[in-house]
């Protein structure tokens, strides 16, 4: 099949596109003919990924936003729909992973920055996007998450309980908009090396060998997987859970 224009006359609208794997799903997403609200809170790597793609004839619009800023959502899609005249797809991918402490060492306002974000930031994004999808007549949202929605880890209270809530966020959402032509659905990266990420060769091998796939993902792996979940081909799938994590989670 070719996919150069499975998304042509769609406008998509992705969070956290100024780095890591939103930055390869916004890229993704423009590639296959979509319009690309890109949105994240530094304007600059926005700026640059959209010179980017506007390189390869791509459209974007460059949306500097807080998702954790309701009313910072709500002026974004608003925006979106402006500019390109409607919204059918939507990515909450923006995320943090929040401050390493045990529970008792946790500070009470990093617990609610990271719920902020990861949690409340996704729960804003689908309050306005649902709307103005349902508006264009239909469309999908990919909630990203974590294999950490499906485990605990020791430190990580914050963002392992933030992704579990993105579960039953994305379910419920997805329970109440499949009559309406809205399908959302959860995405969960494994293990994905990002800039910020500066592991050294010797970690990612130890990483790697807890991974039955014995390597890390790429971005664009991800983002093949979130385009599968808004596209057509996946047009009874809604309020499901898809792993791209080389086995992790076996
Ligand atoms: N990389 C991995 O291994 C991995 C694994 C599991 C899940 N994830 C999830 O994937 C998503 C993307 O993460 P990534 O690894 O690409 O990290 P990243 O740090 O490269 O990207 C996160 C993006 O979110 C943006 N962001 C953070 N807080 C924001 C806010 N308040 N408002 C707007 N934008 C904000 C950042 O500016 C950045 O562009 C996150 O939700 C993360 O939890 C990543």
């Amino acid at each position: 099949m070719n996919y150069d224009d499975q998304f042509a006359g769609k406008t998509a609208f992705v969070t956290g596109a100024g780095s890591g794997i939103g930055s390869d799903i916004a890229r993704l997403l423009a590639a296959r003919g979509a319009n690309v609200a890109l949105v994240s809170r530094q304007e600059e790597p926005l700026r640059q990924l959209a010179a980017e793609i506007s390189e390869t004839g791509g459209k974007t619009l460059v949306l500097p936003t807080d998702v954790s800023d309701p009313r910072a959502v709500e002026y974004a899609v608003t925006e979106t729909v402006r500019h390109f005249g409607a919204l059918h797809l939507a990515v909450n991918n923006a995320g943090t992973s929040g401050v390493v402490h045990d529970v008792p060492g946790l500070p009470e306002d990093e617990w609610d920055k990271t719920l902020g974000i990861n949690l409340s930031g996704v729960f804003y994004g689908m309050k306005y996007q649902v709307p103005a999808i349902l508006e264009a007549g239909g469309g999908a949202v990919v909630n990203v998450s974590s294999v950490f929605a499906d485990r605990g880890m020791p430190t990580r209270a914050a963002y392992s309980a933030s992704k579990h809530g993105l579960r039953g966020l994305t379910r419920s959402a997805a329970a109440e908009w499949a009559r309406h032509g809205v399908r959302i659905n959860e995405l969960q990266p494994g293990v994905i090396p990002v800039p910020r990420q500066q592991g050294n060769p010797e970690e990612v091998a130890k990483i790697a060998e807890r991974i039955p796939a014995r390597r890390l993902g790429t971005g664009t792996e991800v983002a093949k997987a979130v385009a599968f979940l808004l596209s057509d081909e996946a047009s009874y799938v809604t309020g499901a859970h898809l792993a791209v994590d080389g086995g992790f989670l076996i």
